[in-house]
């Protein structure tokens, strides 16, 4: 863990908390720049699709808050910001470069099971929208049952026989999250976009993309310029902004 943390960002770990991102909600009209919100413990950790994410000690759970400005595709697509600097803090305490993959639209896997959520929710209402919430769960130890949605639930220790404190998770996240956020801003998507490509999972394969009221299945082709999913299927190519993939 070679990064050190990223200067003007705030860090507070609390001991248990109903949701880091709640947390960063009610916390937000308060902070005068970003701020890392971790909690040991949530007791009610929620999920994509109002699912909930389950949380016990020795997991990672933290929320990102920021007031990033911008186009509201370029806020959004800190999901995938957030995908990568995860990954690569996965690399960076493990040592094991090839072994995480990226599932869209935000999951990390590890032998092909669900080892981290990422859940994107701005704060506020009116005026007063412009806080974003990017919250981060890692199964460091356990893998609880029913939270990988389409996938099967990993931990890393399970996986991997590797032991990460939180602590140390942060430490590494924290600043690859700094580093692919920069990018964001400095150089737009096409980095991110081209970055996230080179470490998804199925790529040119077939998958099925449910969407609230449909399911397509096709060829997974890529992203497109905003982020959104690339499908090839029978009645021509489909570009979906929001989905489930199931393998
Ligand atoms: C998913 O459904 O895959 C997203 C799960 C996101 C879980 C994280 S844990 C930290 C933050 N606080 C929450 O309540 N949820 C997110």
């Amino acid at each position: 863990m070679s990064n050190s943390w990223p200067s003007g960002v705030g860090r507070l770990v609390l001991p248990e908390v109903d949701s880091t991102n709640a947390q960063a909600a009610r916390m937000a009209q308060d902070l005068s720049g970003p701020y890392w919100i971790m909690a040991l413990r949530q007791t009610k950790g929620r999920g994509r699709r109002g699912r909930d994410w389950h949380d016990p000690q020795g997991n990672f759970a933290a929320t990102y808050v920021s007031r990033p400005g911008g186009a509201v595709e370029q806020v959004a697509q800190r999901s995938f910001v957030a995908a990568l600097a995860v990954h690569d803090a996965l690399v960076d305490v493990t040592a094991r470069p090839g072994s995480f993959a990226l599932k869209w639209p935000n999951d990390v896997l590890l032998n092909g099971g669900k080892l981290v959520g990422i859940l994107l929710e701005s704060i506020g209402q009116g005026a007063q929208v412009g806080h974003l919430a990017v919250g981060i769960g890692v199964n460091l130890l356990h893998a609880p049952e029913g939270e990988g949605g389409a996938l099967r639930p990993v931990s890393l220790l399970s996986e991997t026989g590797i032991s990460v404190t939180p602590d140390e998770f942060l430490d590494a996240l924290a600043p690859a999250f700094a580093k692919w956020e920069n990018q964001l801003v400095t150089f737009g998507f096409a980095p991110i976009r081209q970055a996230w490509l080179n470490k998804a999972a199925r790529l040119g394969e077939r998958i099925v993309a449910r969407t609230v009221h449909d399911s397509h299945e096709g060829t997974f082709e890529g992203i497109d310029a905003t982020g959104a999913l690339l499908l090839r299927t029978a009645q021509g190519r489909r570009i979906i902004p929001a989905a489930d993939v199931f393998f």
